[in-house]
């Protein structure tokens, strides 16, 4: 740990047990994804694997042009410097780092929308990811609807602990955006985790298949960007998808500059089939059932031995309440990173800070800010562990609950410029 600087981004894998750092492109691919890999067109220029991934994504998603990009943070450098200009506002459902950095980097202001409640790592709400809209309409009648060239709305939010946006909201967003004439851009990262838990508790979606809900869902929205990273089962994709023609053709036209032609968008052949065959993987009933059970599983463990978490469990990640934890500590002794390193000190097991470090500093105070959450995140990849795996996981964290008011908090020692929690460095406070 000191050698990594008391940051899990900076160890090396071989030093981790249970790699719990991230879902992103750490999931298991399927033996038909594998098979896909063997299929790769390598051409150029319109590799057949691109138009297999463009039917599917249109297939499931239903947008009618397609961008392919690297990974989700290509995507969202397209789409910030296409449509965003100096001085505007982008509302959201809670920020996500990489998408607000891109958001900023092209001149706009991310403002938070989400519902007061997903501030609150107590409260039990069943769709923490919504947006207010009360919240979003003050917002529009004070910088005026021409300053916002769009909302942006996330499934499964991240930020909140993975906590879903009902149908209801965005059905209603799509009402109110279209009084202003406003856009609705999604990160459909984790989409396929949001609708099973429409499926789940939203009246009328029980009988209705994942891939049923997916597609209305995103008919209210009139593009979306994705890290097929996670819910797409691959270790690197991703793309961008709007109905808008002229969008389309500038972002076509971006695409050669900063991610490769538009048949392949930084990605091999063989990767872009192994992502056509995951986008219908992913939509599998069972699959996503399994998936969000099991982060459920080890959420329970640890609620069960009275452990603070984020609740409802969300669907990709449990995330620990290290503010509750770790009462003693101000927040700028980095709480949730001290969690991090204590937990992978007791038994070799990766978590991820989601809190005062992932927030940043406020670019015109320079001041941290100062987020509401202080979380440390357990992000379970899928297809990887077992339950077995999930009880380890479960008794790590309470040996470092247990332990946790002899725990000291950590001061920062080296802080890079961006997206500081992949790559700062901490030392213990003595
Ligand atoms: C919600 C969300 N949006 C966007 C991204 C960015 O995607 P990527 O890591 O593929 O660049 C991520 C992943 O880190 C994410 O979790």
């Amino acid at each position: 740990m000191a050698e990594a600087g008391y940051n899990t981004f900076l160890l090396r894998s071989e030093d981790v047990y249970i790699d719990l750092l991230t879902d992103s492109g750490t999931s298991a691919m399927s033996d038909r994804q594998w098979a896909g890999m063997m299929l790769g067109d390598e051409a150029y220029a319109g590799s057949r694997n691109f138009y297999h991934l463009e039917e599917a994504a249109r297939n499931y998603y239903g947008y009618r042009y397609f961008v392919p990009t690297h990974q989700g943070r290509g995507a969202e450098h397209l789409l910030s410097q296409a449509v965003i200009k100096p001085g505007h506002y982008v509302p959201g459902n809670m920020y996500f780092t990489t998408t607000r950095l891109h958001q900023e980097m092209a001149g706009g202001t991310f403002v938070d929308v989400i519902i007061d409640e997903a501030h609150d790592p107590a409260n039990l709400h069943p769709f923490k990811g919504n947006v207010d809209l009360d919240k979003l309409e003050s917002l529009i009648k004070r910088v005026g609807a021409n300053n916002i060239p769009y909302v942006s709305l996330a499934g499964t939010v991240n930020m909140a602990g993975g906590q879903p946006v009902s149908m209801a909201n965005v059905r209603a967003l799509r009402e109110l955006c279209d009084r202003y004439g406003i856009r609705i851009y999604l990160d459909a990262t984790r989409m396929v985790e949001n609708v099973f838990f429409i499926q789940e508790r939203e009246k009328g979606y029980a009988d209705k298949s994942v891939a049923v809900i997916l597609k209305e869902f995103c008919s209210f929205t009139d593009g979306a960007w994705m890290s097929a990273k996670k819910d797409h089962l691959v270790n690197i994709g991703g793309w961008l998808a709007v109905n808008d023609s002229d969008l389309f053709d500038t972002l076509r036209n971006m695409v050669v500059i900063y991610e490769g032609l538009h048949t392949y968008g930084g990605m091999a052949g063989r990767d872009m089939e192994a992502l056509a065959i995951g986008i219908a993987e992913s939509v599998n009933d069972a699959h996503v059932r399994s998936r969000v059970e099991q982060v459920r599983y080890l959420g329970d463990l640890l609620i069960n031995w009275g452990i603070p978490i984020v609740q409802p469990v969300g669907g990709h990640a449990v995330f620990l309440d290290a503010k509750r934890i770790y009462s003693h500590l101000s927040q700028d002794q980095f709480p949730a990173q001290t969690l991090v390193a204590e937990i992978y000190l007791d038994s070799g097991v990766r978590s991820m800070e989601r809190g005062i470090v992932s927030a940043g500093r406020d670019s015109e105070t320079g001041d941290h800010r100062y987020p509401a959450l202080e979380l440390t995140r357990l992000a379970i990849p899928r297809r990887v562990y077992t339950q077995a795996h999930m009880d380890v996981v479960a008794e790590a964290v309470k040996a470092v609950y247990d332990a946790r008011k002899q725990t000291r908090g950590l001061a920062m020692v080296y802080e890079p410029k961006y997206l500081r929690f992949f790559q700062a460095r901490f030392e213990p406070i003595t």
